[in-house]
C-alpha cells in the first residue's frame, strides 16, 4: 500500500522556491495557475525581509514606471495561495538536505548580485567601484554600508549597457531631483555633498553596438541642468553596423537619438556634463604620485570596428584624469552550497531550467530559473519566459520527483524557529510596506525652497528596523 505522506499522486505538492526575485515570483505564479489535476503549495524563501529582488535593489529611484510591474508581483502574492519567507538565507539559515526534507522539488531563483569582474591593472585603487555595489548603496541594501565616497569632480563609467547609464544618470543628476522618489535619507545627503561635474561614460564599441534601450537613453537628456556630450571621432559605423541599424528598430533609433544630439548644441552651461564615449577600451587605472594608492585617471586605448560589430585595438591610447572609476560591465551569478556552478557563465549548469549534474545528468527534483538559470541579461518581463520553460518540466517530472520526508507546511516553520530564524511573511511585508508610505507622507523637507515634496515612500534601509517592522517586534 503506498504511503501518502510520500506518494505524490495522493497529496499537494510541495515546491520551495529559492528568491523572490521577478523569476521567483512568476515561476510560482504560473505553477499555481498551471492546468493540473492536483495540488501545489509553494513557499517562496529569500534572504531579505522584502520582497521583489533586484526590483527593489537594482531598479534606479527615478525610475517610476516600473510601478506597473510591482502592482501585478503584489497582486500575485497577495492572493494567499504561495508562503512568502523572508530573511532566510539558503546556505546559511537553510541546507539543500532541509529542502530536500520538506519539498518535493526546490527552484533556485537567485540572481546575480555581483559585479563581472574586469581585469585590468588599478582595479583596486581606492575609488575604482563595482557599479553593483554603488547601485545597492543608492537603492538603501540593507548589507552594504550606509557611507558612499562621493568625493570626485571627475568620474569615468565603463560600459554601454542600462546598469552604466542608471549609474551615469545617479551620479550626474542633482540630489534635489531625486528627492520626489524613495531614496534614503542617507543616499540624499551623500549624493548632496557630491562635488561632480563631468561623468564619462566609455563603451568599448561603437554607437550601433551600445547595449541601452532607446526610452533609458533618451531619460539621460531629461535631467535638468546636465549636458550631454559627444565627440565626432567616436562616430564609426562599419557593414555590421549598417546592417544592425537597418534591421533592428531599437539600433535605428539609439543611433538616431545619438547622432541628433551629436548634431545639435548640447552646451547650455549646465554645471554637470554627462559625456558618452565609445571605441574606447580600458586598459590600466592608475594613481599618481600626490595621490598614491587613489585612483587619479584612467588609460583606454582606442578601438575600431572590424566590418563584424567586433573592435580591434589601434594602438592608440588616451588617459582621462577621473578621480573615481565605476565598472558597469554586468553583473555575476554567485555560486550556492550543493549546487552545481558554471564558473565561466557565473550560472547553475541547467537544461531548460532542470539543474544537470557533472555528467550532464537531471538533478532529480532540483529547478533553476531567472538569472541564476540563463546569465545576468534582460529585463524583468524576460525572466517569465524562463519561469515558464521551467515549471513546464517540473510539472513533466511531477511524478518521479524525489517526495519530502516531511511535507506539511508547518514542519518548516517550526525548524525556523527552533534554529531562532526571524523569518518575515507576506502580512509582515504589507506592514514595511505601510511603514515606509507612511515615511514618505510625513516627510517634510528642511529647504523651503524645495516647494512641497510629494513623496510616495521613503525606503527603511537598516535590516534590523525592516525584520522589526515587519515581525512588528
Ligand atoms: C541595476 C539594475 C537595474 C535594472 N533595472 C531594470 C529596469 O528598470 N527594468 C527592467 O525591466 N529590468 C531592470 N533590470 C533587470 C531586472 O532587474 C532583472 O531582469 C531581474 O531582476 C532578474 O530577476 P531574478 O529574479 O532572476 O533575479 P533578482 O531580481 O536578483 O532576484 C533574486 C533574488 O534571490 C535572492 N537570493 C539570492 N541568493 C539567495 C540566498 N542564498 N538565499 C535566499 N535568497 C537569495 C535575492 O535576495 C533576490 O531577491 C535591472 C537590473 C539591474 C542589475
Ligand atoms: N532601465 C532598464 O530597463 C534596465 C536598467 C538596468 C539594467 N537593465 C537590464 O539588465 C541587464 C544587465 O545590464 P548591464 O548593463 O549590467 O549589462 P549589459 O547590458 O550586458 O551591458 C554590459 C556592458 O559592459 C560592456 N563590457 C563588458 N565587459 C567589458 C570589458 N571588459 N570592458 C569594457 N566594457 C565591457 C559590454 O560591452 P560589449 O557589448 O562590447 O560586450 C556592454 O556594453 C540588461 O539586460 C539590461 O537591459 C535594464
Amino acid at each position: 500500500m503506498s504511503n501518502p505522506a510520500t506518494d505524490l499522486s495522493q497529496r499537494p505538492l510541495r515546491v520551495a522556491i529559492i528568491g523572490a526575485g521577478p523569476a521567483g515570483v512568476y515561476a510560482a505564479d504560473i505553477l499555481t495557475k498551471a492546468e493540473r489535476d492536483f495540488e501545489v503549495s509553494i513557499d517562496l524563501f529569500d534572504q531579505y525581509p522584502a520582497p521583489y529582488g533586484l526590483i527593489r535593489y537594482g531598479v534606479a529611484p527615478d525610475h517610476p514606471r516600473i510601478k506597473g510591474i510591482v502592482t501585478a508581483l503584489h497582486k500575485v502574492l497577495d492572493r494567499g495561495d504561495i508562503r512568502f519567507l523572508g530573511n532566510v538565507n539558503y546556505g546559511r539559515d537553510l541546507t539543500l538536505t532541509d529542502f530536500r526534507h520538506f519539498y518535493d522539488a526546490v527552484i533556485f531563483a537567485t540572481g546575480a548580485l555581483k559585479d563581472a569582474p574586469l581585469d585590468v591593472p588599478g582595479v583596486d585603487l581606492d575609488g575604482s567601484y563595482g557599479g553593483a555595489d554603488f547601485v545597492s548603496w543608492y537603492d538603501g541594501h540593507p548589507d552594504v554600508s550606509r557611507e558612499w565616497p562621493l568625493d570626485a569632480k571627475e568620474v569615468a563609467v565603463i560600459g554601454n549597457g542600462n546598469v552604466a547609464l542608471d549609474v551615469a544618470r545617479i551620479l550626474s543628476k542633482h540630489a534635489d531631483d531625486l528627492l520626489t522618489t524613495e531614496i534614503p535619507a542617507n543616499v540624499y545627503e551623500g549624493l548632496k555633498k557630491s562635488p561632480v561635474t563631468d561623468v564619462h561614460v566609455f563603451g568599448r564599441r561603437g554607437p550601433a553596438q551600445v547595449k541601452f534601450t532607446p526610452l533609458e537613453l533618451r531619460e539621460l537628456s531629461h535631467s535638468r541642468d546636465v549636458d550631454i556630450v559627444l565627440y565626432p571621432e567616436d562616430f564609426e559605423f562599419d557593414e555590421a553596423s549598417d546592417e544592425q541599424i537597418r534591421t533592428n528598430n531599437q539600433t535605428k533609433t539609439m543611433v538616431n537619438t545619438l547622432t541628433n544630439w551629436l548634431a545639435e548644441e548640447q552646451d547650455t552651461g549646465a554645471s554637470r556634463r554627462l559625456h558618452l564615449h565609445f571605441l574606447h577600451s580600458p586598459v590600466e587605472i592608475y594613481d599618481d604620485a600626490a595621490t598614491p594608492g587613489k585612483v587619479a585617471g584612467i588609460k583606454f586605448e582606442r578601438t575600431e570596428l572590424d566590418g563584424t560589430g567586433n573592435v580591434r585595438g589601434t594602438g592608440e591610447f588616451v588617459d582621462y584624469p577621473v578621480q573615481a572609476v565605476y565598472r558597469a560591465i554586468g553583473y555575476f551569478g554567485s555560486e550556492l552550497p550543493e549546487v552545481g556552478y558554471d564558473e565561466r557563465r557565473g550560472v547553475i549548469p541547467n537544461q531548460g531550467g532542470r539543474v544537470i549534474d557533472e555528467e550532464g545528468n537531471p538533478v532529480p527534483g532540483i529547478y533553476t530559473t531567472g538569472w541564476i538559470k540563463r546569465g545576468p541579461v534582460g529585463l524583468i518581463g524576460h525572466t517569465k519566459g524562463d519561469a515558464l520553460e521551467t515549471i513546464g518540466f517540473l510539472l513533466e517530472d511531477r511524478l518521479n520527483l524525489p517526495a519530502a520526508s516531511e511535507p506539511s507546511p508547518d514542519a518548516i516553520i517550526n525548524l525556523l524557529e527552533d534554529r531562532g530564524v526571524r523569518y518575515t511573511t507576506w502580512e509582515g511585508w504589507k506592514k514595511l510596506d505601510a511603514h515606509e508610505r507612511e515615511l514618505g507622507a510625513a516627510y517634510v523637507h528642511g529647504d523651503p525652497g524645495l516647494g512641497e515634496l510629494v513623496r510616495e515612500r521613503v525606503k527603511v534601509v537598516d535590516r534590523e528596523d525592516m525584520i522589526r517592522v515587519s515581525r512588528g517586534e
